[in-house]
């Protein structure tokens, strides 16, 4: 990714910082008042890396009307970016470009009762700024989360999600969010054990959350690994759903988290 030139970005100061794993970390930066973006978009962050930049794209997880930006970073081995997020503590700078992308957006759809988000690894990022949103929930009748991760101990949201039911802007809508776990390398209780294409493919992810997928009912978001991306796309074309479009409305709408 190109270095946007100087006035196309703000140095911001790191609040704080959260370990999670050894390869997993949310934190913190400040949020300069002019910044707006709609949740589910994602920014550009940077360092300063020798004479020059380093910028790599960041889902924000953090709430249209939150005052900080809160990112969830996974750490890649040899990765450049992620060298210098191992590294990151509180009060280092780091750089904002001053706009906020993505297409992933709810409110794209023109209709449609129930909301499915599928994602894997850092793809939750987006959907847990959504869920804070009350607009979603006015929006759609029934929203599923449904987070694909390799090993139980990257479920670090679940939590998170849990007290989305005590959220002051949340709570009126009590009962509407589910949220469906999936751990493909090991056996864990209340989690499917399967990929999401094999789990949409087999009908056990409809009944898991106790519903039927339909091309009148249901819309999916989908984000995250670029291969799962890729292979629930196919299996939503194969089981009738569509692309959705702007021009030609359909069910899916699709982001790569990297
Ligand atoms: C739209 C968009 C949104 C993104 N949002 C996030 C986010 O919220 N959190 C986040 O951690 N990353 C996110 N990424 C990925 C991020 O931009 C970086 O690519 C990542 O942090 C690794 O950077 P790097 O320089 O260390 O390694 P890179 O050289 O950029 O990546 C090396 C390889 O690591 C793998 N990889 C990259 N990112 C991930 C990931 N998140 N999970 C699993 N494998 C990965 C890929 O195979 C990639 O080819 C996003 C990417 C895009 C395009
Ligand atoms: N997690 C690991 O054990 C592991 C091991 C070595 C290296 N890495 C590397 O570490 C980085 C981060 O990994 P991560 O585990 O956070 O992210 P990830 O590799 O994207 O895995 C997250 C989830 O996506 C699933 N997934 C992957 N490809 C899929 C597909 N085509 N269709 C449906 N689901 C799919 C994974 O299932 P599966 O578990 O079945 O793959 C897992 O449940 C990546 O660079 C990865 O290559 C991870």
């Amino acid at each position: 990714m190109n270095a946007p030139v100087a006035e196309k970005y703000t140095e911001e100061t790191v609040l704080w910082v959260k370990r999670h794993t050894d390869k997993l970390m949310t934190f913190a930066i400040t949020r300069p008042e002019g910044y707006r973006f709609s949740a589910g978009q994602f920014s550009r962050l940077g360092f300063r890396d020798g004479e020059g930049f380093i910028w790599r794209a960041y889902s924000i997880v953090s709430a249209e009307y939150d005052d900080t930006l809160e990112y969830f970073v996974v750490l890649i081995e040899d990765g450049p970016i992620s060298a210098k997020f191992a590294q990151l503590q509180q009060q280092d700078s780091i750089l904002l470009d001053k706009t906020a992308t993505g297409f992933l957006l709810p409110e794209r759809f023109a209709d449609g009762r129930d909301l499915v988000m599928l994602c894997t690894g850092s793809g939750i990022a987006p959907f847990l700024s959504q869920l804070q949103q009350a607009d979603v929930y006015q929006r759609f009748e029934r929203i599923a989360l449904v987070h694909s991760v390799s090993h139980a101990n990257e479920l670090i949201f679940n939590q998170r999600v849990h007290d989305l039911a005590e959220h002051p802007l949340v709570e009126d809508y009590q009962g509407k969010l589910t949220f469906q776990a999936v751990v493909t390398r090991e056996a864990v209780d209340g989690a499917l054990n399967a990929r999401i294409p094999v789990l949409l493919k087999d009908g056990s992810l409809a009944q898991a959350l106790g519903t039927e997928f339909t091309p009148e009912h249901t819309r999916f978001l989908i984000c995250g690994n670029p291969a799962m991306v890729h292979d629930t796309f196919q299996t939503l074309l194969e089981l009738g759903f569509a692309m959705h479009r702007n021009r030609i409305p359909g069910q899916i709408i699709m982001e790569n988290g990297f």
